[in-house]
């Protein structure tokens, strides 16, 4: 049964729906729901009208949502850098607050009082004080964490939190002490934040969960690994590897027992044929249930007992799963970002059923009674609501007025739209993740040829590195984003706009910063001093080997081909030189990852030295590589 708010709401979601395929567009839905949001005679909207910025238009990009008021006000934070407050009966936006510059990630404490949002720009892990009479949010406390936090979690009893910084590829242990607050009410204290431990990771992290007291799992961004730390003793107890990139969604099944990960799996002896993509035989896109014992021992088989979920099949594929959730009663829910559509099953369903949520679906909440689900539509700036029970969406809501897209930012969606492959299989972001690589081989036609799988490229930088592909015959990234669309994602051939919009977006991609470099930016000066030390002994190998007549300063990379001595599976000996700035962020080296560190480049493969390295020297070049 719908309750009274829930059948008014259904009426303006009718309205709502019918104008969003009459104007088409997702600016046209947003300013409708905008309208509808405000005309409305609830209390909660004189509360929206002292909030100006709710009513301005901008790009929110919400990502990452927390439940407060036991579940009567939801939180979402955007990557503008604001929340916007949601009141969850009327569904209306009830406040708005600028905290950051790019806030990437939310949680409320157990206090209900005190949230952690992490600012990815600001490289800051704020504490906020939360109030509900009006709807406000502060910061109370800032804490420099480790470059590019990404996301926060807390201790199951409250007194630490654990930040995952992405690009410095380090997990910062927070301890959460209490202390008397100064300029609040009389005996009410807040939590402080001070940094207990920081530990280097030896991936890019993402996502985060606690599953025992003394137990952390933290997952690549990228690719398949997870690491187990021991919260105990803030270690690193062992590396896990899933077959698996794009770990976007991560949850504990409802007794506990098992791992829920949604990821994707790319097979490099598939090609990007008609055949392999429509049969699911080249990439992959599951809901996989470990069982979570298996993934704590520091070996054996991680796939033991395992089973999964395939999300979507042939015809209706299912591309890009991010966020997950399992409510009490068992039903898991995960968000298809690249089709906008939320899937739900249980763990011994065979199939999913699939509902239409908004553009790009990424994080998700479940209301602590398991009856609605909230999912933040991250690249049209609406929150879809969903009725678990009738397992049907009830609402869409705007978080607000939008201004025009600009072309790279029309070319963002299309980079996230697995719609625009074959049956819905992939988009861009499913191997060039997040604009950077999975860091897996790909057979597709880059090289004009299948038979010899070459390594996804990073995208970050890319305006800066022409000619593209590894064998460096491409000119320009519209043709290349034509290609990639034609004869990777196997679509239909995409209109003049959608290639312009993709290159225009390709475009604004900065190349990714240094992890030593980040790290070295927090460290004690004598370290620092020593390592600038060895950077610059190690540019003088670079020169005296004659490196830079292939990889040119500023870009390491230069425009012809060059045989050296690598050929690939076909007979192909000559390659375009790829950039070697952001290399640190790279797993393995060469077309074909035959390199699995920097060292074996040179020890291994003797990759073009013009005389033998001493130790001293090797490790002096290598540090000089990683700092670019
Ligand atoms: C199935 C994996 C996969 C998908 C999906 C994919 N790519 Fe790629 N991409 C690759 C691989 C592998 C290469 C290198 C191929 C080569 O050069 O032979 C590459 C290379 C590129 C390059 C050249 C980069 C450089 O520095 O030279 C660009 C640009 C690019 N892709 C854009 C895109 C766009 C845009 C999309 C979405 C329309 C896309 N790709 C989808 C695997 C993929
Ligand atoms: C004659 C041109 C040339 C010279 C000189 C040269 N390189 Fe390269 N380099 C290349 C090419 C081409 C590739 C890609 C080869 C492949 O993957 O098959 C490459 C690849 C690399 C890679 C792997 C990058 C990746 O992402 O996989 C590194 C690291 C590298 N070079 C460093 C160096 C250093 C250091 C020197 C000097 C000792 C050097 N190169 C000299 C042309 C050159």
């Amino acid at each position: 049964m719908l309750s009274p708010s829930e059948g008014k709401m259904m009426a303006r979601c009718a309205v709502a729906a019918r104008c969003w395929w009459a104007v088409g567009g997702a600016l046209a839905v947003a300013a409708v729901l905008a309208g509808l949001a405000t005309s409305t005679e609830s209390p909660a909207s004189s509360t929206a009208a002292a909030s100006p910025t709710s009513q301005e238009a901008r790009l929110r990009r919400p990502v990452a949502l927390a439940l407060a008021e036991s579940d009567r006000r939801l939180l979402v934070a955007n990557r503008c850098g604001s929340v916007s407050v949601i009141d969850t009966g009327s569904l209306q936006v009830v406040a708005e607050i600028v905290l950051g510059r790019r806030l990437s990630d939310l949680v409320l404490l157990r206090d209900g009082r005190h949230a952690l949002a992490t600012d990815e720009e600001a490289h800051k892990l704020l504490l906020l004080r939360w109030s509900d009479a009006p709807p406000s949010l502060r910061v109370v406390a800032r804490l420099d964490v480790s470059p590019y936090p990404v996301t926060v979690r807390v201790d199951a009893d409250g007194r630490r939190c654990y930040v995952a910084s992405l690009w410095s590829r380090r997990l910062t242990i927070v301890d959460l002490a209490t202390a008397v607050a100064a300029s609040d009410a009389s005996d009410e204290t807040v939590p402080t934040l001070r940094t207990a431990r920081v530990i280097d990771l030896p991936f890019a992290p993402r996502l985060q969960l606690q599953v025992r007291d003394d137990r952390l799992l933290v997952a690549d961004s990228f690719g398949g690994r997870l690491a187990v730390v021991d919260t105990a003793q803030h270690r690193v107890l062992h590396i896990r590897k899933l077959p698996a990139h794009n770990i976007r969604g991560l949850a504990l099944s409802t007794d506990g027992k098992r791992l829920l990960v949604a990821h994707q799996i790319l097979n490099d002896l598939a090609e990007t044929s008609h055949n392999d993509v429509h049969w699911g035989i080249l990439l992959s896109n599951v809901l996989r249930w470990v069982v979570l014992e298996r993934v704590l021992e520091p070996q054996g088989h991680i796939l033991q007992d395992s089973h999964l979920h395939l999300a979507g099949d042939s015809d209706v594929a299912g591309g890009d799963p991010a966020g997950v959730a399992v409510t009490p009663q068992g039903l898991a829910v995960v968000a298809l970002a690249g089709v906008d559509e939320l899937a739900l099953g249980t763990q011994r369903d065979y199939t999913l059923q699939r509902l239409p949520l908004g553009r790009c679906p990424t994080a998700l909440v479940i209301s602590a009674d398991g009856r609605r689900a909230y999912v933040a539509n991250t690249l049209d700036d609406s929150l879809s609501v969903v009725d678990l029970q009738q397992r049907t969406v009830l609402c869409h809501v705007a978080l607000g007025p939008q201004p025009e897209l600009s072309l790279a930012q029309r070319g963002e969606q299309l980079f996230y739209d697995a719609r625009l492959s074959l049956d819905g299989w992939f988009s861009c972001h499913s191997c060039h993740t997040d604009g950077h690589t999975n860091g897996h081989r790909n057979d597709n036609l880059g090289d004009n040829s299948f038979g010899a799988p070459k390594r996804v490229l990073s995208l970050l930088g890319v305006a800066d590195t022409p000619p593209w592909a590894w064998t460096g015959y491409v000119h320009d990234l519209r043709v290349q984003a034509e290609k990639s669309i034609t004869s990777t994602l196997r679509g239909p051939r995409p209109p003049h706009e959608v290639v312009a919009a993709l290159a225009a977006y390709m475009e604004t991609l900065p190349p990714p910063p240094s992890v030593d470099s980040l790290r070295m930016s927090t460290a004690d000066p004598a370290v620092r001093a020593a390592w600038q030390q060895a950077v610059q002994r190690g540019r003088a190998v670079f020169q005296q080997q004659g490196c830079g007549t292939c990889h040119e300063p500023p870009t390491y990379t230069s425009r012809d081909n060059y045989d050296v001595d690598l050929a690939d599976e076909l007979g192909t000996r000559h390659f375009n030189p790829p950039s070697l700035r952001g290399i640190s962020q790279r797993e393995a080296f060469f077309h074909d990852n035959r390199a699995s560190t920097l060292e074996e480049v040179f020890t291994r493969y003797k990759h073009q030295l013009s005389s033998e390295l001493s130790p001293d020297q090797l490790r002096d070049l290598v540090t000089f590589l990683r700092s670019l």
